[in-house]
């Protein structure tokens, strides 16, 4: 495997990789990311992975400064993932100049959900990824379901632009006790990742009512909703909606998805599932 930390190492490498399947993230690598990369070995004659923790994407009082950067420990699993190239610029490499031409997406997109909570954040997100596309020039891009907006929001843009890729989400892998896999759980405290599963339980037990004809999806929303504040978290949103463009419902036999984001001391975790 290759660590390139320049785009013209890495164009130079993908001139010959035949097939590329393309796995972007920002490192501190888990078995979710793990999952994706073998996922794209199946499509592709080659995988590339990108670690780069993108500035753009956090805001004011976030956690960028202190964003787990692990590249050693993240070369060793993407190798032994069978990854042939890792694209690991430094922020001089992708930002020589601070970023002045900018993606936004459609508002009604990024005004809700996440978008209510993290403004700028999906603007950050595909002016990002857009860039990176330009620079790997895959065939394949994957991202996980994970984070359903991001997808959502990501596999507009490349239609909406006519990128010559194809967007493959991944499902979402979860420890054994439910909690999904997120960089962000290794800032909770022992006591605090015990308790942190609560999530999601709270959307299983929504999905299930909604799946055996549980209508009342304002009383879900909000008994859910309560149970975090009393069991001490902060929760920013649970809601039902619909897959396609994550609006609330107008017929309950459209797919749906049920997401939450809530903060547990001071992590900040989101989980969502599909209904
Ligand atoms: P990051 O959070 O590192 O995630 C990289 C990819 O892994 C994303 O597509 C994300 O949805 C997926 N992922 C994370 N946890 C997962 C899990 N438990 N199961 C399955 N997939 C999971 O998402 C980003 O980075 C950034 O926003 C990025 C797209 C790289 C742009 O900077």
């Amino acid at each position: 495997m290759q660590i390139h930390h320049t785009i013209a190492s890495l164009r130079a490498a993908r001139a010959t990789a035949g097939r590329v399947a393309f796995v972007p993230t920002m490192g501190n690598l888990h078995e979710g990311h793990i999952t994706l990369m073998r996922q794209a070995g199946e499509r592709a004659d080659c995988v590339i992975a990108s670690v780069f923790v993108n500035r753009l994407q956090f805001g004011a009082g976030e956690d960028f400064d202190r964003y787990p950067r692990t590249l050693l420990a993240d070369s060793e699993m993407l190798a032994a993932a069978g990854v042939k190239h890792v694209f690991a610029p430094d922020e001089a490499e992708m930002y020589p100049q601070p970023q002045r031409y900018h993606l936004d997406p459609a508002p009604a997109q990024v005004s809700i959900l996440e978008g209510e909570f993290r403004p700028g954040h999906f603007r950050g997100v595909a002016t990002v990824v857009l860039k990176l596309l330009n620079i790997v020039q895959p065939d394949f891009a994957l991202f996980g379901k994970k984070d359903y907006q991001q997808l959502m929001v990501l596999t507009n843009m490349v239609r909406e632009l006519a990128l010559p890729i194809e967007v493959l989400p991944g499902d979402t892998v979860r420890a054994a006790d439910g909690l999904a896999l997120s960089s962000r759980n290794g800032y909770l405290s022992n006591v605090e990742r015990i308790r942190a599963p609560l999530l999601y339980r709270l959307l299983r037990r929504i999905r299930d009512a909604v799946r055996s004809g549980d209508h009342d999806l304002l009383t879900l929303e909000t008994d859910a909703v309560d149970e975090l504040t009393a069991a001490g978290w902060e929760p920013d949103y649970i809601a039902v909606r619909r897959r396609v463009d994550l609006q609330p419902p107008v017929h309950m036999d459209d797919p749906l998805v049920v997401l939450a984001a809530a903060r547990l001391g001071r992590t900040r975790l989101i989980d969502n599932l599909e209904i």
